[in-house]
């Protein structure tokens, strides 16, 4: 697997892509499905049905890895939160000082999305890696409290500042169950897993070590324990040059990193790297992103790299550009 063997440094010649947030909306056969489905979650629930979105954007581009169709907000509703997204992203009040992690019912309610890891492994071509996630624990605390995605994070944040012994017991909630998750995940058959933490930034950096750093190294030595060597991605978007920070402390494999990390930093990092085409960039296509991919090509000659974006793919994005950027890609070889 092209994609396992860069990240485990190996020299390669052909760089391996895929695109974080590649199964969904930009396409048509994935919009087929949703329609004929009840929501979103009885997708995610229906191991047959996830499984074949899973494989969908492989099928049409020939990525080099498939991510699991799944959502960082099913912890939530593992630990009993009710969670939709029908009209708009909608999430129950909790209760932080009654949430207890039961690793049974954890394993018991995400079983469906397991069985959808052992579905697509059955399926995916040998030589394609079959990538697993979860939110960070920061990030997904903050769509806990918050309880939608439309109008920022104060309600969430407030709760962090003024009651931050039960936002530290959150954390620590959600670092466990998020772990349980990843490792029947790895059970089921994922080859490697990344780990988002799409608002990172919004971590004042007096406290980057518990909110951030912590839940991760707790979370990556918990997997290396029982599967030493196991690949982990770690996404944290807009932590720029914080980035070797986490990078070294973590035991990372690799770092995913969002379109604004200037790529001439990388002297500074020592693990493997994915990224970092702006989303913007694959939907407006053309001149501009052929000049995109190769400056980032050429940054990146002679080091372990996967290309990707610096983050999801956006829902506008025209097919053919996709088409084009495997074509830069794959030609070049
Ligand atoms: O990458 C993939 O193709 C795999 C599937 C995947 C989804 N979400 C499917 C999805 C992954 C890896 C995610 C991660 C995710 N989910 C993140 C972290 C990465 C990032 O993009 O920042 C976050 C923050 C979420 C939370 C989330 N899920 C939001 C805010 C929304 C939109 C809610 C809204 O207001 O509509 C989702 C929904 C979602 N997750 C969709 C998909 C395909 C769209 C659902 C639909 O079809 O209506």
């Amino acid at each position: 697997m092209l994609l396992l063997s860069v990240l485990a440094k190996k020299k390669e010649n052909k760089v391996p892509v895929w695109l974080m947030r590649q199964a969904g909306r930009y396409l048509p056969e994935y919009r087929k499905l949703r329609l004929e489905s009840k929501s979103f979650l009885d997708l995610v629930f229906s191991p047959k049905k996830a499984a074949e979105i899973t494989l969908q954007p492989i099928k049409r581009f020939d990525f080099d890895a498939a991510i699991l169709f799944s959502d960082i907000l099913v912890i939530p509703l593992a630990l009993g939160q009710q969670v939709s997204f029908e009209q708009g992203l909608n999430l129950s009040p909790i209760d932080v000082k009654n949430i207890r992690v039961d690793p049974k019912a954890i394993s018991q309610k995400l079983a469906p999305i397991a069985q959808t890891v052992q579905e697509t492994r059955k399926e995916l071509a040998k030589d394609k890696a079959l990538i697993g996630f979860a939110g960070g624990p920061f990030t997904v605390a903050l769509y806990m409290l918050q309880g939608t995605s439309k109008k920022g994070f104060d309600a969430a944040l407030s709760f962090a500042y003024t009651q931050t012994k039960s936002f530290e017991k959150l954390l620590d909630v959600l670092t466990e169950a998020t772990t349980y998750y990843l490792l029947d995940q790895i059970k089921a058959g994922v080859n490697a897993v990344q780990l988002f933490e799409t608002w990172a930034a919004l971590v004042p950096w007096h406290k980057q070590k518990e909110w951030l750093l912590k839940p991760l190294q707790t979370m990556i030595y918990a997997i290396r324990k029982k599967h030493p060597d196991f690949p982990v991605i770690t996404y944290l978007k807009g932590v720029g040059k914080f980035v070797p920070y986490y990078a070294s402390r973590s035991q990372t494999t690799a770092v995913s990193l969002d379109s604004s990390y200037p790529l001439e930093l990388l002297d500074d990092l020592d693990c493997v790297v994915q990224g970092n085409l702006d989303p913007q960039v694959l939907l407006h296509g053309g001149v501009f992103m052929e000049q995109s991919v190769f400056s980032i090509k050429d940054v990146l000659k002679g080091r372990p790299f996967i290309f990707n974006l610096g983050h999801g793919i956006l829902k506008e994005t025209p097919l053919e550009h996709v088409e084009q950027l495997m074509k830069l890609l794959r030609n070049e070889e």
